[in-house]
């Protein structure tokens, strides 16, 4: 995973995240008390209102301050600590679920990651998932890539966002049927003055290790944020581009 969390800031400033990754858990058709792993459950949230539905919880995440944060508020849920692309569990579930995690994953890795939830489900298990698709945050990348030219560094590019063809491709390699696949845009308001700038800050960490020096970070960002207000900034709010990539598979 390309990043290491600030768990506080990431669970007051971004719930969005969980609140919007709730419509994802309604797509899930296996009964309400079956097994299920959420992979890549962060701070717990989405995993604790999928307990409160009923089903058998356990989580994965690779972050050690998200999993702590999960583990004190939901301790009646298993909550381990793993690489979504080199985990296995003690015995197969009947739903796999992730929300908002893949496309922190290398498109190198997504293969192994797959192998990992085919081997965790069952047969015919449910695979449930949304995560950036292409497209996603466009104009801010762009934006940033631009002005990070200008300054004389590459922008490296830190995520993995998909079209459907390219995911349902590597679902059917790695042995899943696809069963549902929707591409849509999903303007996300950001909260308060500095919205894109705290998003910014908390999400794209890992391009800006290459600037080494400290003032022209600062000037990379307020550039960026100025020249993104003509599109993302409306009526006294921001807005961050998103596209999401939702897909329904069964383990073959
Ligand atoms: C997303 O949920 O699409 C996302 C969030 C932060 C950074 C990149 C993508």
């Amino acid at each position: 995973m390309n990043i290491t969390w600030d768990a506080e800031k990431y669970t007051e400033d971004f719930s969005f995240v969980h609140q919007y990754g709730e419509s994802v858990t309604e797509l899930i058709e296996s009964d309400v008390n079956s097994t299920l792993l959420d992979l890549g459950c962060g701070n717990g949230t989405l995993s604790k209102s999928l307990l409160d539905k009923g089903f058998r919880v356990q989580g994965i995440d690779a972050s050690k301050e998200l999993l702590e944060l999960a583990s004190v508020k939901y301790p009646e849920i298993p909550f381990i600590q793993a690489d979504a692309t080199d985990f296995s569990l003690a015995k197969p579930v009947d739903v796999v679920f992730s929300n908002a995690v893949f496309h922190w994953i290398d498109a190198d890795k997504q293969a192994s990651m797959l192998r990992c939830v085919h081997r965790a489900l069952k047969e015919n298990g449910e695979f449930v998932f949304e995560f950036g698709g292409h497209g996603n945050n466009q104009l801010i990348h762009e934006s940033l890539a631009r002005t990070f030219e200008e300054y004389g560094y590459s922008y490296d590019m830190p995520f993995y966002f998909p079209t459907i063809a390219e995911y349902a491709t590597l679902l059917e390699k790695a042995q899943f049927k696809v069963n549902y696949a929707i591409l849509f845009n999903r303007p996300t308001e950001l909260e308060g003055e500095d919205g894109l700038r705290d998003w910014i800050q908390l999400f794209v960490k890992t391009p800006f290790s290459v600037v080494d020096n400290e003032d022209h970070k600062a000037v990379i960002l307020d550039t960026t944020v100025k020249r993104l207000q003509k599109t993302l900034y409306k009526d006294g709010k921001w807005y961050a581009d998103y596209v999401r990539l939702r897909m329904k598979a069964s383990r073959l």
